[in-house]
């Protein structure tokens, strides 16, 4: 199978905006078929703390930023309780095209309905996400959100509510850690759980937070 590999710009002229204008014409998946457009990760080259979410969902795609759709904005509440400014991190995701499925037109018309990526696309996708991690020369800490980004970045097998909230050691960074993705807080009905899962978010950032300073 193909990897986001062939499509690399080469190795020693790396930059994430170099990057970035060559994951545009990124076909190494067959994701890039039906979404409008690459969204690639977006922050300071200098940040210290990097988030890596799944996948953009569809405001994303139309927009070509991570996370500026409801998941973005549960995110920037939770990263603004936690201290932190959002204009600091580098927002990006395991997966960087939008995976989706056109719902028969039900009551709000026809919807592009987020799927999962499988193996095979994080697959091809990852070589986009470790050439980023290698142009954040200050990054040390990074952030998984939800278990798509723990389960490639720190193997299979885990579950989210046993990782979360402590640093597991990973070929990037000493200092991984993984937590709640913001959709699984929107996705929740039960209140108490809820708000649950958004407290621990706040104090997974926290932690991150702190241990910057
Ligand atoms: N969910 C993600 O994982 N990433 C985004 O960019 C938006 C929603
Ligand atoms: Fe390339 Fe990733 Fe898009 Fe697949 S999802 S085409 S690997 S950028």
């Amino acid at each position: 199978d193909q990897t986001a590999i062939d499509f690399l710009p080469t190795l020693d002229s790396l930059s994430l905006p170099v990057l970035q204008k060559a994951a545009a014409n990124c076909k190494a998946c067959d994701l890039h078929c039906a979404a409008t457009q690459t969204v690639f990760g977006s922050g300071p080259a200098d940040a210290r703390i990097v988030l890596l979410g799944e996948q953009p969902g569809d405001r994303e795609d139309l927009a070509g930023q991570p996370f500026i759709g409801p998941a973005g904005q549960v995110l920037n509440e939770a990263i603004e309780k936690a201290g932190l400014v959002r204009g600091e991190l580098y927002l990006t995701n395991v997966v960087k095209h939008f995976k989706f499925k056109v719902s028969s037109a039900g009551q709000g018309g026809k919807r592009r309905l987020h799927q999962k990526p499988n193996s095979r696309e994080i697959r091809a996708c990852r070589p986009w996400f470790d050439a980023e991690w290698s142009c954040l020369k200050n990054a040390d800490i990074l952030v998984c959100l939800g278990a798509t980004a723990m389960n490639a970045i720190m193997g299979p097998g885990r579950k989210l509510g046993d990782t979360r909230g402590r640093w597991i050691e990973t070929d990037h960074s000493q200092r991984t850690i993984a937590t709640w993705h913001p959709s699984a807080i929107l996705r929740s009905y039960d209140a108490d759980s809820k708000s649950q899962k958004f407290q621990q978010l706040v104090d997974d950032l926290k932690f991150a937070r702190d241990s910057i300073l």
